[in-house]
């Protein structure tokens, strides 16, 4: 019998890392947990790590050493020769370095964290060219399409359709959206998340960031890229081939069963979740995106004209505004439209390395921090009482 798959897991104390050690857990046989990292929770990632003993345990954000050092230290571990796969479950950018590390070391990525690719989808694509590692999507829409995908020819493929659920505001009325609040924007029907993918939610700003996964994904243009409302969570995204065949996955909505065909891949493990029940669920239903209560793809969109530099600045505007809305700092619909500001004082151009992107980000995030008034937060920390 072959041995364990050795896994280090980015992100182990978040929504998707904590399934992930589940999922471990179950299947001791074929999985074991060789490293984990936290942000800042201590006491989470010890409880962790008192139940996979063996995993080596870092937190990125520790406090009272140095940040850098810590980086490097993950790095570390993500290179390790031990690690058979990296899963990549941190929330946002941090997820950026250790991401290009263990690509650089030719290790297969298991990755969550969509903003890595629309911060720097183009240096990620080169990274996994010059050192053959591979990228095994763990979005739900992207593993659908991924599994649509299995047997079938590049040449073959028309179309990408990405199906969203539409979050908690898709039947409220238009007027009141600017009053929406954070527990109301945190109230996801279907899929019980980490805040910041929930809030991405409720705007569709997610489905946004998703389309330029998937461009970079699956190599498929923007403008055949497609989105569509379907409330149900059911069928988790489609392709359509050259010659009318639409293919489409299917799973209750639970992220173990896109985690496990990442874990697995090629197998595929017996009775990770049940199948839906067709027939009790009785109708399928899809209909088109109102560009007025979701501005955020067209915003998403044009950004991914614009290039890289714009799709930076996308991520980590939204990134801020996401912050800034749940501190109470700016208003649900003033989300997108500081977005949309920081996106429109970008010029046009492409990112030529790792460098323009970060500067595209510090720019971008300085910017929305001046709007919401979070400056004045750091400043006032700052202040003695
Ligand atoms: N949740 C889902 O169902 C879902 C579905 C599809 C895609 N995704 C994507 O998966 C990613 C993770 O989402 P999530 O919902 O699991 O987020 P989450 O619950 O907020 O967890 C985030 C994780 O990232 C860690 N973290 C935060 N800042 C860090 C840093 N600077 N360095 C290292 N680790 C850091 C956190 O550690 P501490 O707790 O210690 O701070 C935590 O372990 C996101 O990109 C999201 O878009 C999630």
């Amino acid at each position: 019998m072959t041995r364990p798959k050795r896994l280090a897991l980015l992100g182990a104390t978040g929504s998707i890392g904590r399934q992930v050690c589940e999922i471990v857990q179950r299947y001791p046989e074929r999985f074991a947990l060789h490293a984990m990292v936290a942000g800042r929770d201590r006491a989470a990632l010890r409880d962790l790590a008192a139940a996979h003993p063996s995993a080596h345990t870092r937190l990125a954000t520790p406090g009272d050493g140095d940040p850098e050092a810590a980086a490097a230290a993950i790095d570390e571990l993500v290179r390790d020769p031990e690690v058979d796969l990296v899963v990549v479950a941190i929330a946002g950018s941090a997820a950026l370095r250790p991401t290009l590390a263990a690509l650089e070391a030719g290790k297969d990525v298991a990755l969550a964290t969509k903003e890595v690719l629309v911060m720097a989808g183009d240096l990620v694509r080169q990274r996994m060219q010059r050192h053959h590692s591979r990228l095994l999507p763990i979005d739900s829409e992207h593993s659908a399409i991924w599994q649509c995908l299995w047997g079938e020819q590049r040449a073959s493929v028309r179309r990408l359709i990405l199906t969203g659920s539409g979050g908690p505001f898709l039947r409220r009325p238009l007027e009141t959206l600017s009053a929406a609040t954070v527990d109301e924007a945190l109230q996801h029907p279907r899929w019980k998340m980490g805040p910041k993918i929930t809030v991405d939610s409720a705007t569709m700003m997610n489905k946004g960031l998703e389309m330029i996964e998937a461009h970079y994904l699956f190599d498929v243009g923007y403008p055949d890229i497609e989105v569509v409302i379907h409330p149900e969570a059911v069928v988790h995204s489609m392709v359509e081939f050259v010659d009318g065949s639409v293919k489409a996955q299917l799973g209750v909505p639970d992220m173990r069963l896109p985690i496990a065909v990442a874990l697995a891949y090629p197998d595929r493990i017996p009775d990770i979740v049940p199948p839906p029940d067709l027939t009790a669920i009785k109708a399928l239903t899809f209909e088109p995106v109102d560009p007025q209560r979701f501005p955020a793809l067209a915003l998403a969109r044009t950004a991914a004209q614009h290039g890289s530099v714009a799709t930076a600045v996308l991520n980590a505007a939204n990134e801020e505004a996401v912050a800034a809305f749940l501190r109470g700092r700016l208003g649900f619909t003033r989300i997108v439209a500081t977005v949309q500001e920081a996106v429109a004082r970008e010029p046009r151009s492409v990112a030529e390395d790792l460098e323009a992107i970060l500067g595209a980000d510090r720019r971008a995030r300085q910017f929305v921090r001046k709007v919401s008034g979070a400056d004045s937060d750091i400043l006032e920390r700052r202040l003695p009482a």
